[in-house]
């Protein structure tokens, strides 16, 4: 079987925050950052497993800070752990104030994603190879949520 870098899946987008993404208040929905989210964990998992992906699970989303309009949000995502047809993107959420410079850190998730094969059922995916200590350290512990949810 194949396998793949955690570095050659690695995503970051960017998205500025305009009007339509907010709510009455100015500040913008949780909903449009987890469409967002989804997005990206889709490319990561795609880059990883080709592009027959889908999401088969979000876990905990805490919004711990507000994000304005006009604030550019980026998610930075890589591929932390895959079992045999699933993939555990773990994705770290900024948001900067463009006048200010000031970068926040506003939301970190992991989403399972799953490779499917022309019959719609789970296909096997590249094995993942931690290189860093980090990506070693986010391996082990997708490595365990996975077991977790296999429960
Ligand atoms: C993806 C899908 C085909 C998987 O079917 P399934 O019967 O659960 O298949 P399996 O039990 O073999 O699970 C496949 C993998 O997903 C993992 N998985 C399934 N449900 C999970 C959950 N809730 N949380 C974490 N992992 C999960 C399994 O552990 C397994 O991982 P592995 O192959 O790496 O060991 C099916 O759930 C599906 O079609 N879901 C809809 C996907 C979709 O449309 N998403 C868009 C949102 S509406």
């Amino acid at each position: 079987m194949a396998e793949k870098k955690v570095s050659e899946s690695k995503t970051e987008m960017s998205q500025l925050m305009m009007p339509q993404h907010a709510n009455f208040g100015g500040t913008i929905y949780g909903g449009t950052i987890l469409s967002i989210a989804d997005s990206v964990a889709y490319v990561c998992a795609a880059r990883h497993a080709g592009p027959n992906c889908v999401t088969v699970s979000v876990d905990r989303v805490d919004f711990r800070k507000p994000i304005r309009i006009g604030e550019l949000v980026t998610f930075l995502a890589s591929v932390n752990f895959v079992g045999h047809s699933s993939m555990e993107v773990g994705i770290k959420i900024f948001s900067e104030n463009l006048g200010t410079g000031q970068k926040r850190h506003t939301n970190s998730c992991y989403f399972t994603m799953v490779c499917l094969n022309d019959q719609r059922k789970p296909k096997e995916v590249p094995r993942l190879v931690p290189e860093t200590a980090d990506e070693k350290r986010r391996y082990e512990a997708g490595r365990k949520r996975h077991e977790a949810a296999r429960k």
